[in-house]
């Protein structure tokens, strides 16, 4: 997983002056926030608004429309499990249950550390149960790989 710089203003403002003269500019800006830190910081809305001339009510109904705009620097290691039927039927739940019972990892409440995602079918359906872990497709999962993927000390080989 990516690390990113911790949210900077001055380097937020920066980012935000040079993509001022796109017409739109308000997703340009978020993206290239989102894509320098991770995360774009509720402090960036303000800054949108003064530079754009818009309201922050308008900067911010922007920002919480799109549900791929992180409000907080993401997880070190983010999973995501697929829980749609073919991969239920071929055991992702029991995986689930299994996280929870032996890690202590609920599904879909993110730490620091670790988000474990619900996601529905990832193409890999014959193969499940499924995962898309840094952009790789993990087929076939078990309890111990999903454990070793998530990072949990103690995983099984
Ligand atoms: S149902 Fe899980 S990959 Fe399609």
């Amino acid at each position: 997983m990516q690390r990113y710089p911790a949210w900077d203003q001055d380097e937020a403002r920066s980012i935000i002056a040079g993509l001022a003269h796109l017409e739109g500019a308000t997703l340009p800006m978020l993206h290239a926030l989102q894509e320098a830190f991770g995360h774009v910081d509720p402090q960036a809305v303000p800054l949108i608004a003064e530079t754009l001339n818009l309201s922050r009510a308008e900067v911010h109904g922007t920002l919480s429309f799109y549900h791929d705009f992180r409000g907080a620097p993401p997880p070190a290691r983010v999973v995501k499990l697929c829980r749609a039927e073919a991969c239920q039927a071929l055991g992702c739940e029991a995986l689930v249950e299994e996280l929870a019972r032996e890690h202590g990892v609920a599904v879909d409440a993110a730490t620091e550390s670790l988000a474990v995602e619900t996601v529905y079918c990832l193409g890999n359906c014959a193969l499940g149960p499924a995962a898309l872990v840094d952009g790789e497709l993990i087929g076939r999962l078990d309890a111990g790989r999903l454990a070793d993927l998530c990072g949990l000390a103690g995983a099984s080989p």
